[in-house]
């Protein structure tokens, strides 16, 4: 197989979702007030951004699920993509890692541009998926070599060595040859995040890694996002709707909402912006929103995600 990304991974298809907007006058006053922090912002992590997103929109028919978003992430950074289920954060991330191609707008990783160099955005990105990746049936070792050979890395003990340092830093090395149906959820997503940087990506991309996690294990998969950065370098762009764990993680967020990025910045200064004293992400979620935290997703993708969440508690 040719070298690039993995696209065996099969996703369910997503149907659309009917979908009202609200605008009171309390949302246009929002607006206003944070284009000018976005733009800010915006300015602010051009220097040494790896991801430049400038007016990203993606219509399935006439749904706008992603409407006219700009971001940029710096390289080595933590950047997390907050919002509601339904919000847009899985349908950016596909069209970061190519797998969508957007309605309008551009985006580039690592200077490359999503649509017309996506061969060479693949070969720069790691994905690990909202849903499992890993196959149960085969052991730890396995998985990873069949990743690997996915990913081209040659030769054969180059792959070999790739893999005894991946299992040596997720601490897996004692479970090489176990198979991964008895794994913990913890493990899991340890795993999923060793396959995808198996062939050293520049930016990893993961879509909600700790949904279904308990807090034990959520700690250990983010010990070992710091260290990956730490030691690698490799920026992390990740996608929750865990307010709290936005907050404890991100060097800075982009809240999302309705497919519209409301406010980007570190945790304290979205927090420090509502003005008000004590202020959680959840709070400043619905200070710059207007709306209150509200599950926008449908019945097909709730099923989808408790069963992900089954299979990893
Ligand atoms: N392939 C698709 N076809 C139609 N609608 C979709 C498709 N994918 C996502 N959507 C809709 O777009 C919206 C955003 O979805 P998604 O990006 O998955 O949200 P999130 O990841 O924030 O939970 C949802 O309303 C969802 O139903
Ligand atoms: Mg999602």
């Amino acid at each position: 197989m040719r070298s690039g990304f993995p696209f065996y991974i099969c996703f369910l298809p997503l149907s659309l979702f009917e979908h009202t907007s609200r605008c009171g006058a309390r949302k246009i006053i929002c607006f206003c007030y944070n284009k000018n922090m976005l733009e800010e912002s915006l300015e602010e992590s051009k220097e040494n951004s790896l991801i430049e997103v400038s007016n990203l929109t993606k219509k399935f028919k006439d749904f706008t699920a992603v409407n006219n978003i700009s971001f940029n992430v710096k390289q080595g950074e933590i950047f997390g993509f907050l919002g509601p289920n339904g919000a847009g954060k899985s349908t950016t991330i596909k069209m970061l890692i190519t797998l969508l191609v957007p309605t309008s707008g551009k985006a580039d990783v690592d200077g490359h541009d999503i649509v017309h160099d996506s061969s060479k955005v693949r070969k720069t990105i790691g994905y690990v998926s909202q849903m499992i990746s890993v196959d149960g049936t085969l052991t730890a070792y396995e998985n990873l070599m069949l990743m690997a050979r996915l990913y081209d890395i040659t030769p054969k003990a180059e792959r070999v060595k790739r893999i005894h340092e991946t299992l040596s830093f997720l601490n897996l090395e004692d479970h090489a040859n176990s198979l991964v149906r008895t794994f913990s959820g913890g493990m899991i997503r340890k795993m999923e995040v060793g396959q995808a940087m198996l062939h050293r990506p520049k930016v990893l991309f993961l879509d909600e890694p700790t949904t279904g996690l308990d807090p034990v294990a959520q700690q250990s998969v983010w010990e070992h996002l710091f260290k990956l950065r730490d030691t690698m370098g490799t920026t992390i762009f990740f996608s929750t709707h865990n307010m709290e764990e936005a907050d404890k993680v991100s060097d800075r967020v982009a809240i999302i909402n309705e497919g519209k990025i409301a406010i980007i910045g570190t945790p304290e200064e979205i927090k420090a912006k509502t003005g008000k004293p004590n202020s959680n992400l959840e709070d400043a979620f619905i200070f710059f929103t207007g709306n209150k935290l509200q599950d926008k997703s449908n019945f097909r993708e709730i099923r989808r995600n408790r069963r992900t969440e089954q299979r990893l508690g």
